[in-house]
């Protein structure tokens, strides 16, 4: 049992095909053995009745009054030597008239067709009947046959099968081991490669269509994982550079500055404009840490929380408040349809709705509309804000959403900022259950996020 529970593989299948043909064998031995033990009983009984009806015609033939003498001699010469046939006439009075003598205790169980094992140990098999003799009934006529012969051949017979059916289970467990490894070794390969994946091989994949069949899924979806690996840690390795790249020039400028300012003696007006602009690019360099942060957890699963009814047109009011100064100063009109009520994190959603707006105003001319529409379906709520300006070419589309990314800065019509808004903006959607989207043609940008309205049912 515990062999069948073998945590290999190949041991499983050899036991299991090993077992199939030990039981398989068995029945087939068995079954081959009772057919020829029956053919072997029922060729012993023909035989005994064939004596008997010859004998019972012989006796027939014996003319009145009985020569005994003559008649035994006919019987010997019509048996001839068979050395495991026996024949004993009995008289009515029962004594016995022709045959070697039978062991007296061992008399009364002669009836019919019978199987005795007599006191020598001898097995015999006979036919006890009444005959005629001499024109008198009631003579009893006793044929019996030493079955040994029939014993042995069985006996053989059985041995021979027993020896045929070890062998073939031997067979067969040799033959199922080889076959086993044999198919198993496609297993062997993929191992092999697998130790061939690392860091500096993370190209490397498992074959597909050299492998068995069976094996292709896994290979398949394996490599399918390796794939989603290697792209999360070139996306990581990508991210690592992004924020190195990010941090140098305002650090690099602090340094210069610094440095600058401490070449000579400074007045302290001097040093306080310094301070200052310090200062400045230094709560740069916390939101820009902070963004990053929240981007982590986000990435890490987090959800929103502290959800509460929010209404996203009055969102919009609010941030629209903010931007008030900048709006004028662009000369930019905003116009706002629709409405929808959602149960969300209201920090989080007016810092979406914030990013969407500031990037529509850096992006659009001076003296344009800017709309927004807020939609209602069912469960989903969509907020699109649509823009008009040079655009974002079809490539880079798929690509706003992701961390420091800018479209080229050429392209844009005023400065662009770190290129995390965006990504931000998906965070909050992916936090609230929903996702972003953005479209582009000549001269015009919508970009926007959807959200579950319900996020705390999910
Ligand atoms: N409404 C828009 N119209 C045209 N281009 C846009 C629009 N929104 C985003 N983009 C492009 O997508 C880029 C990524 O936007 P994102 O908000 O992530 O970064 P950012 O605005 O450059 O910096 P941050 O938001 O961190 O200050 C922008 O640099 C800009 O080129
Ligand atoms: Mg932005």
């Amino acid at each position: 049992m515990k062999l069948f529970r073998s945590s290999s593989m190949r041991q499983r299948l050899v036991v299991v095909l090993g077992s199939i043909a030990l039981f398989g064998s068995f029945l087939a031995g068995l079954a081959l053995f009772k057919v020829t033990e029956y053919e072997v009983r029922h060729q012993e009984i023909s035989e005994l009745k064939g004596r008997v009806e010859l004998i019972s015609h012989l006796a027939s033939l014996q003319k009145k009054p009985l020569d005994i003498i003559a008649f035994n001699r006919s019987l010997t010469d019509l048996l001839g030597a068979h050395e495991y046939l026996e024949v004993r006439v009995f008289d009515p009075e029962g004594r016995q008239i022709y045959g070697k003598p039978f062991p007296a205790n061992q008399l009364d169980i002669l009836d019919g067709d019978f199987r005795m094992v007599l006191v020598d140990g001898k097995r015999i098999r006979g036919i006890s009947t009444g005959i005629t003799l001499g024109g008198v009934p009631k003579y009893s006529l006793v044929v019996t046959m030493d079955t040994v012969r029939g014993d042995k051949l069985l006996y053989a017979f059985g041995i021979t099968l027993l020896v045929v059916c070890l062998a073939w289970v031997v067979f067969v467990s040799v033959f199922a081991a080889w076959a086993v490894k044999r198919s198993l070794s496609s297993i062997d390969q993929l191992s092999e490669q697998a130790v061939r994946i690392g860091p500096q091989d993370s190209h490397v994949r498992l074959p597909v269509e050299s492998i068995d069949l069976e094996l292709r899924q896994l290979s398949t979806t394996f490599n399918r994982a390796l794939d989603r690996v290697q792209d999360a840690y070139r996306r990581s390795e990508g991210f690592n550079a992004d924020v190195a790249h990010e941090l140098r020039t305002p650090l690099a400028n602090l340094i210069s500055g610094t440095e600058i300012i401490l070449g000579k003696p400074r007045s302290a007006e001097e040093l306080r404009a310094t301070m200052a602009s310090s200062l400045e690019e230094l709560e740069l360099l916390q939101l820009m840490v902070n963004d990053m942060l929240f981007l982590a957890r986000a990435d890490s699963g987090a959800v929103a929380a502290e959800l509460t009814p929010t209404c996203i047109r009055r969102e919009v009011e609010i941030v629209l408040d903010y931007y008030e100064a900048m709006l004028d100063a662009a000369k930019l009109r905003v116009n706002v349809v629709g409405d929808a009520d959602v149960l969300a994190n209201v920090r989080l959603i007016r810092r979406a709705i914030s990013n969407l707006i500031s990037n529509a105003i850096k992006a659009s001319p001076r003296d344009e509309t800017i709309n927004i529409e807020i939609q209602c379906h069912d469960e989903i709520a969509r907020i699109r804000v649509h823009n008009l300006g040079t655009g974002i070419p079809e490539n880079d589309l798929p690509k706003i959403f992701e961390r420091f990314f800018r479209v080229d800065a050429s392209r844009t019509q005023r400065i662009s900022g770190h290129g995390l808004g965006l990504s931000i903006v998906n965070a909050i959607a992916r936090m609230h259950g929903g996702g972003t989207f953005a479209h582009s043609g000549e001269g015009w940008t919508q970009v926007g996020f959807y959200i579950d309205r319900n996020s705390a049912n999910r």
